[in-house]
């Protein structure tokens, strides 16, 4: 946990956050984010268009990514997959395409609106081979080495105790696994000026 927050703004941030993405998840990612979220999004983030034209737009609405994991490497027909923090499950989907009906993914999320949106998005699909599930990056519900590769994408820089997400992640990867991970990063420190910390988290 991060040694300088107290408890009031570690429930602050947790409760933050549940109230931000039950908006999203309510009225889809237009209008919530600083970035370009949706189809917009994904164009610019360099999903390739043949993936991006198999999705219904009102799936492409709901990305809200801040960078594209499926850059950082393959995935292989048959692998097994989580999707850390999968939101309404764009990521979970596209990864779901690419591993084939002999591979399967796991989209976890920690706010059940958002998985609830995912699981509607699947049912429209018609996809078998992805799963919806609430849980949280720090304590994954999962046995050791569980996994070929992790994506998460605009997720980490939300975790309380980043540490210990990472943890969680190396655990249920195989060995020899990946970790394909795209988010944000503070590159400065924050002005002092910027107001309160805890408010910035989940802007
Ligand atoms: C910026 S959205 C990204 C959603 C999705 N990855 C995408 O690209 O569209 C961040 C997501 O992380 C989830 N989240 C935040 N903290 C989390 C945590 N500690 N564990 C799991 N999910 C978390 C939120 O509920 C939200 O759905």
């Amino acid at each position: 946990m991060s040694p300088e927050m107290t408890e009031p703004e570690i429930q602050k941030v947790q409760q933050g956050i549940k109230e931000k993405y039950d908006r999203v998840a309510a009225a889809g990612s237009g209008g919530c984010f600083q970035y370009p979220t949706g189809k917009a999004g994904m164009e610019l983030q360099g999903y390739s268009p043949e993936l991006i034209k198999i999705f219904p737009p009102e799936v492409l609405a709901a990305f809200c990514g801040v960078g594209n994991p499926f850059s950082l490497g393959s995935l292989a027909p048959g692998d097994a997959v989580l999707d850390i923090g999968c939101g309404a499950g764009v990521d979970s989907l596209v990864a779901a395409h690419l591993v084939g009906a002999g591979g399967r993914v796991m989209g976890l999320d920690v706010t059940p609106a958002m998985v609830e949106r995912a699981r509607a998005h699947q049912a429209r699909l018609g996809l078998a081979n992805v799963t919806f599930q609430v849980g949280e990056a720090e304590a994954l519900p999962f046995p050791d080495a569980t996994f070929d590769a992790i994506i998460s994408n605009g997720v980490f820089n939300l975790t309380l105790d980043k540490e210990k997400a990472l943890n969680e992640a190396h655990r249920v990867l195989k060995p020899g696994g990946r970790l394909m991970l795209a988010d944000m990063v503070l590159v400065a420190a924050l002005p002092p000026d910027l107001g309160d910390k805890v408010e910035n988290w989940f802007q």
